[in-house]
């Protein structure tokens, strides 16, 4: 099983961001943990991560034949960008949104998700455990 991590825009700047919403740990300290859990669950993993949206698309496109699943953190392009979604419709691998902060209790504009109606499941809210709860249910999913 091949699980392909993405994380979207200013995702890199954790740890040194908005630190009472985002938490004081790292990309690379969230990445870690993943890695483990992925060892101890028996699968591969990969993380990607970009400010710029195009990139992120083509990622999406070339997991088709790469990857089983994703996880999937489109960070502010989550209320913005069709392409995303679109890119998600034609992979058709199953995604699973994941928000580090509860987007529904913040800001009218981060309420809406383009991309989670395309996606088997969103989770937000739980900080960076949301990205193992992505993994766990993903890894399920697979079997
Ligand atoms: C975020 C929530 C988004 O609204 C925001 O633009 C982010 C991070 C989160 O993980 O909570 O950059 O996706």
């Amino acid at each position: 099983m091949k699980i392909l991590v993405i994380n979207g825009p200013n995702l890199n700047l954790l740890g040194d961001r908005e630190n009472d919403i985002y938490g004081n740990f790292t990309l690379d300290d969230i990445n870690l943990d993943l890695k483990n859990k992925a060892d101890t669950l028996n699968c591969d993993i990969e993380f990607f991560q970009s400010n710029i949206e195009g990139e992120m698309v083509d990622k999406i496109q070339k997991a088709k034949n790469e990857f089983d699943g994703i996880i999937l953190n489109p960070a502010a392009y989550t209320h913005t960008s069709v392409a995303i979604r679109d890119a998600i419709s034609a992979v058709k691998l199953p995604v699973i949104e994941v928000h580090l902060s509860n987007i529904y209790a913040r800001e009218d504009f981060r309420h809406h998700s383009y991309s989670a109606p395309v996606c088997k499941g969103q989770i937000c809210g739980f900080g960076k455990m949301g990205y193992f709860l992505a993994l766990e249910a993903l890894v399920e999913l697979l079997k």
